[in-house]
């Protein structure tokens, strides 16, 4: 009587001050306890704790007596630790539990018995290779179900039924070859099954899922896009599969998607994709594409059909494009660029042109452009009249081209200059273009010049920094900074570097 008198003030002390916290763990005053390293689920954890999180630990089984005290649990997360085996009924007593995560263990199946309050379940990184519908059975109120890299083979309708409030699967890293429908989930906003081995998605698959907005197959054996897809969609993702045809009058239906990702397969044309009205990104890049996308959709902000084969670039490609703010054309071999081919896009800001087989900067650019990347094409100059318009262009990219001279003329026209690239040119650095030098150095604009290839004795030499081309034009910068010291002092508020606001976008360029 004495010794259960004893240990009823024990407990209730510990649990009304401060209740003690297991070695290896660390518990908040917020009721949060975490643990790493252990052997097995502590008995002394506090039962007023509702978010535990064990992690790096060593426990291949869990059993029901793990989690019987833990009445206010929450969140339970359970990461790393080895876990193979897990007991019949382990969770079921939490019926406060809306969390459980149980990834990057060995478990070989879904827990049975998870209790009804279960909101996100997260079992991705396991080695589950089938799921049965009574091991979901009851969780009415599940949203979010990752079940990421597992060794599951198949999906079947009949695996999820019970699952009527489900939002969010995903089942990528998978080797699911086949799925049957229909998945009968009226609530799903996002399904995705990248990198599984999928060769065909039957029509019926989308019959009940009609909240679908977020759907992707990337990585896959596709050759088509999948009939009947939800009308509801906003985002299709079908990078790297094999798809060599898209027949968007199929995707009619499809009236509010604004984001398509066809990047990475076998398409060597593209038309008709004005069926698209609310279309607004469309990527293709690494296709077999030998000319621009016919007939786009008006509504387009970013297209990016970079590591293609086009040749051309003419004022009809774009001529409606007038929303368009991101044009990536990268590793093509574009020779042709028609003068203000680009002209009607008034939004445009980011245009990507690098390893091409340009001979010159096209000319007549939009004005909006604060990015411009020409790098590894075969321009030999630059001239005033090709940049003369860019009055928000930050970043300009002109390496590895065959420019040798500069005239410093043709960047004065660049106010907002803040990055430009001219290394890997061979550059003939005469004492005017160490000038140039000057000119961008006191602007603030950051350069990186490269080597001189001419003349001789110069060779090698860093234009933008030896001291020994600067001995030997002392003569000429002397002269030059004379000429100029008026002008810039009659205007201080010029110097660019005090007055730019530096753009949401202005990432700092990479160097590769
Ligand atoms: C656990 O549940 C499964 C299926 O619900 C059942 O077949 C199995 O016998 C149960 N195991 C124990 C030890 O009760
Ligand atoms: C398209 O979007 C609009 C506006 O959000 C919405 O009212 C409409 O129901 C959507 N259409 C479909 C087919 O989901
Ligand atoms: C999609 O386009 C249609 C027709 O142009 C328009 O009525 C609808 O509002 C658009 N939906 C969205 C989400 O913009
Ligand atoms: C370098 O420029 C000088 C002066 O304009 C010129 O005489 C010379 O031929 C140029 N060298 C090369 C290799 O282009």
């Amino acid at each position: 009587m004495y010794l259960l008198y004893a240990s009823l003030v024990l407990l209730s002390l510990s649990d009304g001050l401060r209740p003690s916290c297991p070695g290896r763990c660390s518990c908040d005053a917020l009721h949060v306890v975490q643990c790493y390293r252990l052997t097995e689920v502590p008995a002394s954890l506090p039962s007023t704790t509702k978010r535990l999180s064990i992690s790096h630990s060593k426990m291949k089984h869990l059993q029901l007596s793990d989690f019987t005290r833990m009445v206010a649990l929450e969140e339970l997360i359970l990461l790393a630790s080895g876990t193979e085996t897990v007991d019949n009924d382990t969770f079921n007593t939490l019926s406060t539990l809306k969390t459980l995560e149980l990834w990057k263990n060995k478990l070989r199946r879904v827990p049975t018995g998870l209790p009804a309050s279960l909101e996100v379940l997260k079992l991705s990184d396991n080695s589950i290779c089938v799921l049965h519908g009574s091991e979901f059975a009851g969780l009415k109120k599940l949203k979010v179900l990752e079940l990421k890299n597992n060794l599951l083979s198949s999906l079947a309708p009949s695996m999820l039924s019970s699952l009527v409030s489900l939002q969010s699967l995903v089942l990528d890293g998978n080797n699911i070859e086949s799925v049957a429908g229909p998945l009968a989930l009226p609530h799903l906003k996002r399904m995705s099954m990248d990198n599984n081995k999928l060769h065909l998605v039957p029509g019926s698959f989308f019959i009940s899922l009609q909240s679908l907005q977020f759907l992707s197959f990337s990585g896959n054996l596709l050759t088509k896009i999948p009939a009947n897809l939800p009308k509801s969609l906003l985002s299709l993702k079908m990078e790297r599969n094999q798809l060599n045809v898209v027949r968007f009058r199929d995707l009619k239906h499809l009236e509010n998607l604004s984001h398509l990702y066809l990047s990475e397969n076998s398409l060597s044309s593209i038309d008709g994709a004005q069926i698209l009205a609310n279309l607004t990104t469309l990527e293709l890049s690494q296709n077999q594409l030998q000319m621009l996308p016919l007939r786009l959709p008006a509504r387009l902000q970013k297209l990016d059909c970079s590591n293609n084969l086009i040749q051309r670039v003419t004022v009809q490609d774009f001529q409606d494009l007038r929303d368009l703010k991101h044009l990536f054309l990268d590793n093509n071999l574009v020779s042709l660029f028609e003068a203000g081919a680009l002209q009607r896009c008034s939004q445009l800001s980011n245009l990507a042109l690098e390893q091409n087989l340009l001979l010159s900067i096209p000319l007549r650019l939009p004005g909006t452009l604060a990015r411009l990347d020409l790098k590894g094409n075969a321009i030999q100059d630059i001239a005033e009249r090709e940049l003369k318009d860019l009055k928000q262009l930050q970043v300009l990219n002109l390496r590895n081209n065959k420019i040798s001279a500069l005239d410093f003329k043709a960047l004065e026209g660049l106010p907002r200059l803040r990055h430009l690239y001219l290394d890997g040119n061979p550059w003939n650095c005469t004492c005017s273009l160490l000038r140039a030098r000057e000119v961008l150095k006191a602007r603030g604009t950051d350069v990186r010049g490269g080597q001189c290839a001419a003349p001789a004795e110069r060779q090698g030499e860093s234009w933008m920094s030896s001291k020994k081309i600067m001995r030997q034009c002392e003569h000429h910068l002397h002269l030059a900074e004379k000429t100029r010291e008026p002008k810039k002092k009659a205007k201080p508020e010029d110097h660019p570097s005090t007055r730019i606001p530096v753009d949401d976008d202005d990432y700092d360029y990479e160097i590769d």
